[in-house]
């Protein structure tokens, strides 16, 4: 597939892109976070931007602001704090693309004061987070196009389909930890799209720049398929 037939495809259209990881506090010093480092997200808001759209990157800790025009970057901190500021967002978004790695999750309770190490261990008690895709899927409206993404380690396909369908969204973009060079800290990415009643389609090893471009690529397709 070739990226963006006709010149900026995505003219006057709005996305929000996730990317990067959550941190979840469990006291004023700690917390609970994951090794993702956003680059991913980055490069879909680029490739959205490139393809015309204006975009709102809603980035976890430690992302690297994007370069380029037409993006907005918004830094949040915890998993709830990035439900919010993708929820103020997502009524008039066209695209919404969730690559971000979301603790699943929380601390049930945030120490006020450090926790002090004592010689009987601790135990923390964790409360799920919002789902904030599956909770983008329940309100999706059909000129909405939502794309999200899936880690897995065993059964790949499988689980991703059933991501694809529980969570309502048009294309999973299922990241393969297998090959060496793909996933977290990486500078390039292997990845397969999932899209409702079609074969799965793998990309090649690539860098996360050319494997952002392919992903909208297919995005834009699939949309025109379902429009005419
Ligand atoms: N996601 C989200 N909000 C969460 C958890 C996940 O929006 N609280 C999104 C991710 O950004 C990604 C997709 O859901 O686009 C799948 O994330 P993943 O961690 O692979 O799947 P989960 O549904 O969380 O299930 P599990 O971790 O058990 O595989
Ligand atoms: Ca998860």
């Amino acid at each position: 597939a070739k990226f963006f037939t006709t010149d900026r495809p995505l003219k006057g259209k709005k996305a929000i892109v996730t990317a990067g990881p959550t941190y979840e506090r469990i006291d004023p010093v700690r917390f609970i976070g994951n090794f993702s480092t956003g680059k991913m997200g980055v490069a879909l808001a680029e490739a959205l931007t490139e393809a015309g759209a204006e975009v709102n990157l809603v980035a976890g800790p430690g992302v690297q602001a994007p370069h380029g025009k037409g993006i907005t970057m918004t830094a949040v901190e915890s998993a709830h704090d990035m439900y919010e500021a993708v929820m103020a967002h997502a009524a008039d978004a066209h695209i919404m693309v969730l690559a971000a790695a979301v603790a699943d999750y929380r601390p049930e309770t945030m120490a006020t004061g450090k926790i002090k190490k004592s010689d009987t261990g601790l135990t923390l008690t964790l409360t799920k987070t919002d789902d904030i895709l599956a909770s983008l899927g329940k309100i999706k409206q059909p000129w909405q196009t939502l794309v999200g993404f899936a880690l897995e380690t065993d059964n790949e396909l499988e689980n991703a389909a059933k991501k694809l369908n529980g969570k309502n969204a048009d294309m999973i973009v299922l990241n393969s930890l297998r090959d060496a060079g793909a996933g977290f800290g990486h500078e390039t990415n292997k990845v397969t799209l999932l899209t409702a009643g079609q074969e799965p389609v793998t990309l090649p090893l690539q860098s996360k720049r050319d494997t952002a471009k392919a992903i909208i690529d297919h995005m834009i397709q699939i949309r025109h398929a379902e429009e005419t």
